[in-house]
């Protein structure tokens, strides 16, 4: 898959997710294979009014790249002005946010309200492209709701704008979270597509990706919260890809040591009391299914100290050992494809 300069076969890539994506969780994918990584979505109008917590977001490191940075606005004027400010950040490349279906972002023209508006949506796409000399792709939902599936005449206007490749999420912005993604709109939009498809939704496993590949004929996909608490998921993919054989689940071990992983990143980055704070929604999605895991849990949520957080971790660990010598540990695989209790989401 080419984005200017930029070629991947086949790429596996981390999905923007707002509050997820932040350094320490796409150098953590990174780390587990991911090949191109999205930083969370960027206010365009924050960034103008240079609001400093908005501002750090466009920072990215060396270790991620190829890394895109994504804004999302509802006026020309906003998010040309927000591009050539993100250009100085020097991401790979630059993403633009057609797909949120939030209120705090659809409901004031930005993201998935865009879908309703498709001349709009190119005017924007195409000053962006002008506007910046890195290259510019979009992501986008197949259409605003059933009765207005436009995912196609949207993926010829940003052809026409110059947006380089397109991620589509199969499902429409009424639809939110509900339901399956449908992937059979991806694979009709890749039929007409000339710019690379990155094929977004309910990849939650490695098969699923595989499956995703060929039922779509997607030149990448995306993986969003397949990858929370699951930064496995890349490096299981990719072996599923090279060798034709499902790699095995990891085991408890290997998951407490990517939550110590990532708290360090966390605590690197964000420093002690934030990247403590911030980590704390994070644990019940990598020690989810363990014994005993709610107890553990509340004693990491209230340690304020980020290493008796890790010896909290360790201790953990060793305790899990006994019940997996009494055989009392799932397999991974059991219930991370359970998703009955999916994280519950405000985007
Ligand atoms: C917590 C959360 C935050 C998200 N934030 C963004 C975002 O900032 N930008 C964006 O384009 N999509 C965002 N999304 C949507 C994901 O990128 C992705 O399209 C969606 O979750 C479907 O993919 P999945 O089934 O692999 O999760 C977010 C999703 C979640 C769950």
């Amino acid at each position: 898959m080419k984005i200017g300069t930029l070629d991947i076969e086949r790429p596996v890539i981390l999905a923007p997710m707002e509050d997820v994506t932040d350094r320490a969780f796409r150098q953590l994918c990174k780390r587990h294979g991911a090949d191109i990584v999205y930083t969370e979505f960027i206010s365009a109008e924050a960034l103008r009014r240079g609001v400093e917590k908005t501002v750090r977001k466009l920072q990215v490191d060396a270790v991620e790249r190829p890394v895109a940075v994504q804004i999302f606005g509802s006026t020309v004027e906003s998010m040309i002005e927000a591009a050539a400010v993100a250009e100085t950040y020097s991401p790979d490349f630059l993403d633009i946010n057609f797909g949120c279906p939030t209120k705090k972002v659809a409901g004031k023209g930005a993201g998935a309200a865009l879908l309703k508006e498709p001349e709009k949506m190119q005017a924007i796409a195409e000053a962006v492209v002008n506007r910046v000399g890195i290259p510019v792709t979009a992501k986008t939902r197949i259409g605003w709701d059933h009765d207005s599936i436009n995912i196609v005449d949207v993926l010829h206007r940003l052809e026409d704008a110059g947006i380089m490749a397109l991620a589509i999420h199969g499902r429409t912005r009424s639809d939110m979270y509900k339901g399956r993604a449908n992937w059979n709109w991806i694979a009709e939009a890749r039929r007409h597509a000339t710019i690379p498809v990155i094929a977004n939704g309910d990849i939650w496993s490695a098969e699923d990706a595989i499956a995703m590949f060929s039922q779509t004929g997607a030149d990448g996909i995306m993986i969003g919260r397949g990858s929370i608490g699951n930064p496995f998921i890349f490096s299981q993919v990719k072996h599923l890809m090279k060798t034709g054989i499902v790699a095995p689940p990891p085991d408890y071990r290997e998951r407490i040591h990517a939550a110590i992983e990532h708290l360090r990143l966390s605590v690197q980055y964000k420093g002690e009391k934030y990247g403590n704070l911030e980590m704390r929604r994070h644990y019940a999605t990598y020690l989810k299914g363990l014994p005993k895991v709610s107890q553990v849990r509340n004693s990491l949520v209230r340690e304020e100290n980020w290493e008796h957080v890790i010896e909290i971790l360790l201790s953990y660990e060793a305790e899990c050992a006994g019940y997996a010598r009494e055989g009392r540990i799932k397999e991974y695989a059991e219930y991370i494809n359970d998703h009955s209790d999916k994280l519950v989401l405000n985007y």
